[in-house]
């Protein structure tokens, strides 16, 4: 006879019938899952369940609790300042978090942005940094605390310690098609915020082909639910809406994306990751008490990239360092003449990960030279046979397949069409 309090049985299948989990069962679900009490294929059976039929407020608030109730919660209020942090759901050449956290900092405003490794075709922050010569990413809490301090901003890797329930949850659901259920996306992402402790929150909810959510209805409610979340938490929360139909900026890959994310700092870089970087950095401070800061200002006058040497030197990274380059190149060219109106994210986002930009599973290496550079963004008027991007590996038998990826993603027009905003809503 079980000593459990629950049958995970009666669970799922209170889930598979569209039935509501009482807040003793998901405390109990969470906790019995993470010690092992549940096994892998009852949990994933009760994920498919909640992917097909939802949960409603009541229930993905207090599945979000019960992974928060999992691990430990940080706590900021030690440095006397207002904290901010940004999350983006993830897409193609998003860059973003590398000059927003100094960006941002600049103002006194603390941002703690603990951020994680790529999987798939949307690459991830830590990926990018690692490409700087020297810099590590795992700091213990005193170390991220000293660093807050001192520069103000902080990447690295979210420790062991946070949301533990969510690390063997998002990994199973990542195996068994499970990823891409609201209630579970949200309470994922939420969860960490929370116990992060972050004052203030702001979410970039990304919808197009690069997305996990492919159309604005999904991106809508995910960025409700997961406001509502952080709000019932304590956490200031807004979320943008934002176009990820194609990527951001002229580069996918690692080294190349800090690359660009320096030509930022540097008051310069592509309009579209200026614009987006403007207008979080705007969202963030004036959640944090600073409404009337001017992040535009602080990017053309270098006060931005100041941070951002300080915040690399700080973990062991060379700002000056060359970048790692690809030994390999292969040029796409344009098939017509006309305006470029289409270039899928999510094709371009496959083929800077075949190229060797991502990875296909946890273990793996990514190479820091590898990705896509793109010489023309949709709306911009091409000429056939002249370069529209070029791809970059160390090994060259990973081209073919990176060609493969992006078959059909280009799409060239006599007549310019309406251009996509960048920004589509916000949500509070
Ligand atoms: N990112 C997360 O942290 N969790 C999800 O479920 C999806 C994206």
């Amino acid at each position: 006879m079980s000593s459990e309090k629950f049958d995970t049985v009666d669970i799922i299948r209170t889930k598979r019938d569209r039935g509501t989990l009482t807040p003793e069962q998901i405390d109990w679900t969470i906790d019995a899952y993470t010690r092992g009490a549940i096994a892998d294929e009852q949990m994933a059976a009760l994920n498919m369940a909640i992917l097909l039929n939802g949960m409603d407020r009541e229930e993905i608030s207090r599945w979000t609790a019960a992974m928060i109730a999992s691990g430990e919660r940080m706590d900021f209020s030690a440095l006397g300042k207002p904290t901010a942090d940004k999350h983006s759901t993830g897409g193609v050449g998003d860059k973003i978090t590398l000059p927003l956290a100094p960006l941002v900092a600049v103002f006194g405003v603390a941002v703690p942005q603990l951020s994680g490794r790529g999987l798939g075709h949307t690459g991830g922050t830590l990926d990018k940094l690692e490409a700087i010569p020297g810099w590590r990413a795992d700091l213990s809490n005193a170390e991220m605390m000293a660093q807050l301090a001192d520069v103000g901003a902080v990447i690295c890797a979210a420790g062991a310690g946070l949301a533990p329930a969510d690390k063997k949850l998002y990994a199973l659901r990542d195996v068994t098609g499970t990823v891409e259920a609201i209630p579970l996306i949200a309470s994922s992402i939420m969860s960490k915020k929370i116990a992060e402790g972050t004052g203030s929150l702001v979410l970039d909810v990304k919808v197009g082909s690069g997305a996990f959510m492919k159309n604005e209805d999904d991106a809508r409610e995910l960025a409700r639910t997961m406001v509502t979340l952080g709000k019932d938490a304590g956490v200031n929360t807004v979320a943008l809406l934002t176009n990820m139909a194609t990527p951001l900026g002229l580069t996918a890959g690692n080294a190349i994306e800090v690359e660009e994310s320096v030509e930022v700092l540097a008051g310069g870089g592509p309009a579209d990751v200026v614009e987006l970087t403007v207008a979080l950095a705007r969202e963030m401070l004036t959640a944090a008490g600073r409404p009337d800061a001017d992040p535009e200002a602080a990017l053309k006058d270098g006060r931005a990239m100041d941070v951002w040497r300080r915040m690399i030197l700080a973990q062991g990274g060379d700002p000056d360092a060359q970048l790692p380059a690809a030994r390999e190149s292969e040029t796409i060219l344009a098939p017509a003449d006309g305006v470029l109106a289409g270039l899928d994210a999510l094709a371009v986002g496959v083929a800077a990960w075949r190229l060797g930009a991502g990875r296909a599973r946890k273990e793996d290496a990514v190479q820091a030279g590898a990705g896509v550079r793109l010489h023309a963004k949709p709306g911009d008027t091409v000429k056939a046979g002249t370069p529209l991007m070029t791809l970059l590996t160390d090994t060259p038998e990973k081209f073919e397949r990176a060609r493969e990826a992006l078959a059909g993603a280009v799409t060239v027009s006599p007549a310019p069409a309406a251009a996509a905003p960048l920004i589509i809503d916000r949500i509070s």
